[in-house]
């Protein structure tokens, strides 16, 4: 999410922080003292990589066989030369419920009940699942993170409505939709699809793990705490060995009116007296003052089988509450899954789950999907604490270990999920810069984060800079890194910056990277191909963009960095305003689909209809449209593997 109030959410007051301050005064002392000069040394550039990596560093190189594209600056969607783009699936097409296809309307006056079987708003984490063995076919689930009233209704938020707000509910959540290549190479939605599905905020969910059923779960309208109406805010994907698909419910606090008087709870988790979308206005639901459980039923990582249109999905409560940005699964030797999540606010916490069970393979009647129902329900959740001498631990949230008892507000396991925020900060964990994707190597077991920017650390009333978060003022971002010692459910942890975001011609210090290559800032999706390249995608604010040290980064981009070797090249611009978010590979990588959100959002007025165009009008380009978010379909005119 790139709007302003992104990064508004900052509600940790916890006294925590001290803890690398404390324990380590005098490189604090340094960074306060001298930050030019100790961000040199400390934050070992690229080029000093392989000695200040402990460990297994990636070995071999992977060559990055393009020529890197210029900064963008025009409201255009730029790709390399040998390369085409192409757009399908964007927000109001028909997904391609047989029977129910309503067209999209440039005027922006389909109905609620129109967006409900169309494509959602704001186009985010995206995984495609193949259903040939040449992945010539499959369905792309994908997620869409929030509504641009403005842009939604022909009308924008004038004469807000019961049916505005419905449209509003039924262009969040997630899409299912049937994708095929076709004879040219490109590729089209296939419609109608008996997998076409879209999951709104009136799709049923179960609810899953130890928060299912409890006090705090339980509402009006679901005195069992066991079933919730819907998913919002849906953020970046993962997905699961087993062929399910993972989504986290990000900024949730934004959709509830909590009135005037919060409590400590609701406080912690950024509730506001107003909702954003004012839903509340009519639907009662997201009146949290009157039904203050229903924002402890957001903030999951929900699971859903795209391969099963009739399945219900499910909300993981093992994995922990948060501001999810999303999962990533890792499988140990003896073949139970890791999944590993941050929490996209400032100053919360990075985390990992460790089933209890091994994943289990299709048989007996039962898709992997199914026989894997229950694996992300029972197993062991972390928070980690990264220390200054580059080593980690990751600190087990268990009710009755430690601080987290009843004497501290922890009644139960349950408890401590639902409050996972103030469990973390119990048990001292690592404040970062806003954590966004992560990306396993496959090929070597080190696991990568965006830290996409905090420019809040250091000042009045919040904690200091520490190692992993070494910038007071990091408007830039970094992506930091580490690799378990032993197996992935190790308990301790070797890390390290991959790179510090930022122009390195910067003048400001703390704005200036270490980039070797093409410039970024602001990382926020990452993700592997099947080759080893760690490909970037950027979300800098449209209030940032353009402007002081942001000028020379243009419009927001997709990079290849090759992590053996830190050289990072310029791969895709996107139109102007946008964020370039989700990617995933088909066609044995020759197919790459990549999502573009928010084309021409306004910096900060929602309200007006008229705004975005004036920044964007993207992909349609008609006079008469409305920016739209949409999947890129990319290729090599000579049909060969993406970026080699
Ligand atoms: Fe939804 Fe953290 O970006
Ligand atoms: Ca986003
Ligand atoms: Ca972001
Ligand atoms: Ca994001």
């Amino acid at each position: 999410m790139a709007k302003d109030f992104d990064s508004m959410e900052d509600s940790n007051r916890s006294a925590n922080a001290s803890i690398h301050e404390v324990s380590l005064p005098s490189r604090r002392t340094v960074l306060v003292g001298g930050v030019a000069a100790s961000l040199a040394a400390m934050l070992a550039p690229l080029a000093g990589r392989a000695s200040t990596a402990p460990g297994a560093s990636p070995q071999a190189g992977q060559t990055l066989g393009f020529k890197g594209v210029p900064v963008g600056m025009g409201d255009a969607l730029v790709v390399p030369e040998g390369y085409v783009a192409s757009v399908i699936a964007a927000w109001g097409e028909p997904v391609g419920v047989p029977g129910r296809m309503p067209a999209f309307r440039f005027d922006g006056s389909n109905s609620a009940d129109d967006q409900a079987v169309q494509m959602g708003m704001h186009h985010d984490g995206i995984h495609f699942y193949p259903l040939n063995p040449q992945g010539t076919r499959g369905l792309l689930a994908m997620n869409h993170e929030y509504t641009d009233d403005g842009l939604l209704h022909t009308s924008g938020l004038a004469d807000w409505s019961a049916e505005k707000v419905q449209k509003s509910k039924n262009a969040h959540g997630l899409s299912v939709v049937e994708v095929a290549q076709q004879g040219d190479g490109g590729w089209a939605m296939v419609r109608p699809s008996t997998y076409a599905r879209r999951v709104t905020m009136d799709t049923p969910f179960g609810i899953g793990g130890p928060a299912a059923g409890h006090p705090m779960m339980r509402t009006a309208a679901d005195p069992t705490g066991r079933r919730v109406l819907g998913t919002l805010n849906n953020c970046a994907s993962g997905m699961t060995p087993w062929g399910t698909y993972l989504s986290g419910e990000e900024n949730f606090a934004f959709y509830f009116a909590a009135g005037k008087n919060l409590d400590a709870h609701q406080r912690r988790w950024g509730l506001r007296d107003k909702g954003l979308y004012r839903w509340e206005e009519h639907d009662e639901r997201f009146d949290a003052a009157r039904h203050p459980n229903e924002p402890n039923r957001f903030g999951w990582v929900v699971e859903l089988d795209p391969m099963d249109p009739t399945s219900t999905p499910i909300k993981r409560t093992a994995l922990g509450r948060a501001a999810h940005e999303g999962a990533w699964v890792a499988v140990t030797r003896d073949g139970r899954a890791v999944v590993y999540s941050g929490e996209d606010a400032r100053f919360e916490y990075i985390y990992k789950f460790v089933s209890r069970d091994r994943i289990q393979p299709a048989g007996n009647g039962l898709t992997a999907a199914q026989a894997n129902r229950e694996l992300l329900d029972h197993g062991t959740l972390y928070v980690a604490r990264f220390d200054a001498d580059g080593t980690g631990r990751w600190i087990p949230l268990v009710h009755g270990q430690g601080p987290l008892t009843a004497a501290n507000g922890f009644a139960d396991q349950g408890e401590v999920v639902i409050k996972a925020r103030q469990a973390s900060d119990a048990l001292g964990a690592t404040k970062m810069d806003r954590p966004e994707w992560l990306a396993i190597d496959a090929k070597d077991g080190w696991v990568y984060c965006t830290l996409t920017n905090n420019s809040a650390r250091g000042a009045q009333g919040q904690p200091g800079v520490d190692a992993a978060n070494p910038r007071a003022n990091n408007t830039m971002g970094h992506i930091i890194r580490w690799k378990e010692d032993g197996d992935f459910d190790g308990a301790a942890f070797r890390w390290n910056h991959l790179v510090m975001g930022g122009d390195p011609a910067n003048t400001r210090a703390e704005a200036r990277g270490n980039i070797r290559g093409d410039i970024f800032g602001c990382a926020d999706g990452i993700a592997f191909d099947a080759r080893g390249v760690l490909w970037i995608q950027t979300d800098a604010h449209a209030t940032q963009m353009y402007k002081g040290e942001f000028e020379r980064l243009g419009n927001n981009q997709m990079l290849a960095c090759d992590p053996a070797t830190g050289e990072v090249r310029r791969f895709l611009t996107a139109p102007t305003n946008c964020e370039v978010t989700g990617v995933t590979w088909a066609e044995g990588g020759r197919t790459m689909f990549v999502n573009i959100q928010h084309p021409g959002e306004t910096p900060s007025d929602r309200s007006d209809p008229a705004q975005p165009r004036r920044f964007s009008n993207w992909p349609d380009y008609r006079p008469d449209g409305r920016p739209r978010s949409a999947t890129v379909v990319i290729r090599r005119k000579d049909g060969g593997v993406i970026g080699a």
